[in-house]
C-alpha cells in the first residue's frame, strides 16, 4: 500500500490536534510516510507541534514528521496532499471582521457579509502564493483547502488557476449537517446519499437518500418542526452554535421546500440574528476564551507529562475527519459521495456555468464527479444569482484594486443592502485590513 506525503498548512490552528487524531485512527486505511506542519506562527506552531510529536511518537510512530515556518522545507517535491487551514490576520483579524461591522450596526461574522467580505480580501493573496509553492515543486499534489471564506477563495482560484484540476475546496458544514440528521434519524451519516445545492454557507439539501433508495428528508422535516434541531456534538457546542441550529426550525417553517445549511439565517433574517450578536463578545472572544484555551491547555499537558494517552483535547471532530475522508477517497480511488465545491459548468441548470457551487459528488482518483442537480425554483435562484454575483464582485474588486467593485459587492450582499451602509462599513474595513488588503483605487 503507497503511503502518502502530506502537508497541514496553518500547522497552529485550533483544529490541528482534530486531524492529527483523524490520521492516527486512519492510518490502515490512509497511511502517511511523511507529515509536515507548517505555519507562519511560530508560537502557535511549536506548541502544536510538540504535541504532535507526542502523539505520533505513541501512536504513529512510522511518519516521519516535522514542523516549521520554513515554507522552503514545507513544499518539497514529493508532496501528495497538502491539507490547508490557513487564517490570514489570525484571530485578531477574525474578531475585527466580527466587531467592525457590528459597529454599524451590521452582521458581524467571520465568512458572511462585510466580515466575510474583508476575510476574503486577506486570503485570496495568501492562498494564490500557496498554490504557486505548492507547484513549483510538485505539479501533481491535491490541495484540499478548508481555508475561509471558501465560497470566494474557490472563485478566485478558479480565476487565478482555471486549469488546475487538483485544487479542491471544501467545507465540513454540509457534513456536520447530516451527522445531525443522522442522529435524529438514527442513520449513520456515511449511509446518506445527499442531494444538495448552492454556494459555499448558502446551501440547501434537496433530498436525503438511505441506502434503499428512500428519501428521509420530508420524516426529518416533520421531527425538525416538531421538536427543533440541534447539532449532533451538542454537547461539546458554545452556544452560539446551538443557537445556530436552533434557528433551522425557523427556516424550515418558513421556506419548507428544504433543508438549509446553518448559515442562510444571516442572509434570512439579518434583522434578528442581529440582536443576538453582542458586539463585545464575539464568536472570536468565545473561541479564545473555550477552544483555543483548552486546545493549547491540554497540548501543554500532554507536553509535560510526556504523553497523550489521558489527553482528551478532541473529542468528536467531523472537521479533522471530513478533510481524511475526501484525501482517502481520492487516494484509493474510492468514489465516496461528499458534498465539495466546484465549478457549476451546468450542474445547476439556471445558475452561472462560472458559479462556484457546493453539491454532491463522487470523489475518485480524477477528483470529483459532481451529480447534476438540474434546475432550482425561482426563489433560491434569485438568492443565489445575487449572492454568486457578490463572490464574484469580492474577487474581481481583489484582482483590479477596486473600490467601486467593493462597493458594488457589499451593496450586493443580504445582509447590507442599503449603499449608504456599505460605503460606511467599506471604509471601517479597509482602515482595520490596512496591510492585509490591497490599495484600492
Ligand atoms: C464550520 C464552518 C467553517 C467555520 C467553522 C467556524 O465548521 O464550516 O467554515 O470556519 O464552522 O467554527 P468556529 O467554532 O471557529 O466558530
Ligand atoms: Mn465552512
Amino acid at each position: 500500500m503507497k503511503k502518502f506525503n502530506v502537508v497541514i498548512v496553518g500547522g497552529g490552528s485550533t483544529f490541528t490536534p482534530g486531524l492529527l487524531k483523524g490520521m492516527c485512527s486512519r492510518k490502515d486505511t490512509f497511511p502517511i510516510n511523511r507529515l509536515v506542519m507548517y505555519d507562519i506562527d511560530a508560537n502557535r506552531q511549536q506548541k502544536i507541534g510538540e504535541f504532535a510529536k507526542i502523539l505520533l511518537k505513541e501512536e504513529y510512530p512510522e511518519v516521519h514528521f516535522s514542523y516549521t515556518t520554513d515554507k522552503a522545507k514545507a513544499f518539497t517535491e514529493d508532496i501528495d496532499f497538502v491539507l490547508c487551514q490557513m487564517r490570514t490576520g489570525g484571530y485578531a483579524m477574525r474578531e475585527k471582521d466580527e466587531k467592525v461591522p457590528l459597529s454599524k450596526g451590521l452582521i458581524g461574522q467571520e465568512t458572511c457579509g462585510p466580515g466575510g467580505f474583508a476575510y476574503g480580501m486577506r486570503s485570496i493573496g495568501d492562498m494564490i502564493e500557496l498554490v504557486n509553492d505548492v507547484r513549483a515543486k510538485s505539479k501533481d499534489a491535491w490541495i484540499l483547502n478548508y481555508t475561509n471564506p471558501a465560497a470566494i477563495v474557490a472563485v478566485a482560484l478558479k480565476e487565478v488557476f482555471p486549469k488546475d484540476n487538483r485544487i479542491l475546496n471544501i467545507c465540513d458544514q454540509p457534513e456536520n449537517l447530516l451527522r445531525s440528521y443522522g442522529k435524529l434519524l438514527g442513520v449513520h451519516e456515511r449511509d446518506f446519499e445527499p442531494v444538495y445545492f448552492g454556494l459555499n454557507h448558502f446551501g440547501w439539501f434537496t433530498n436525503l437518500y438511505d441506502t434503499e433508495g428512500n428519501d428521509l428528508l420530508p420524516e426529518l422535516r416533520e421531527k425538525i418542526l416538531d421538536g427543533g434541531f440541534r447539532p449532533a456534538d451538542a454537547e461539546q457546542r458554545d452556544q452560539s452554535w446551538l443557537d445556530t441550529y436552533a434557528m433551522v426550525e425557523q427556516i424550515v417553517r418558513d421556506f419548507p421546500d428544504y433543508l438549509p445549511n446553518t448559515y442562510l439565517q444571516y442572509y434570512l433574517y439579518p434583522d434578528q440574528v442581529l440582536k443576538k450578536l453582542n458586539p463585545d463578545f464575539t464568536r472570536t472572544n468565545e473561541v479564545q476564551a473555550g477552544r483555543e484555551k483548552r486546545v493549547f491547555k491540554d497540548c501543554a499537558l500532554a507536553v509535560e507529562a510526556g504523553t497523550a494517552k489521558d489527553c482528551d483535547v478532541v473529542q468528536n471532530d467531523a472537521h479533522g475527519e471530513f478533510i481524511l475522508f475526501v484525501a482517502e477517497s481520492i487516494a484509493y480511488n474510492k468514489g465516496n459521495n461528499f458534498i465539495v465545491i466546484l465549478k457549476n459548468d451546468g450542474l445547476v441548470s439556471n445558475l452561472p456555468e462560472d458559479a462556484m457551487v457546493e453539491v454532491a459528488a463522487s470523489i475518485t482518483a480524477n477528483g470529483p464527479r459532481p451529480f447534476a442537480v438540474g434546475e432550482i425554483p425561482t426563489f433560491y435562484k434569485g438568492l443565489i444569482e445575487a449572492q454568486y454575483a457578490y463572490e464574484k464582485l469580492t474577487v474581481e474588486a481583489y484582482l483590479e484594486k477596486s473600490y467601486g467593485k467593493a462597493l458594488q459587492a457589499l451593496t450586493l450582499n443580504r445582509t447590507v443592502v442599503s449603499a449608504a451602509q456599505a460605503r460606511k462599513v467599506l471604509d471601517a474595513l479597509v482602515v482595520a485590513n490596512k496591510g492585509y488588503w490591497p490599495e484600492l483605487n
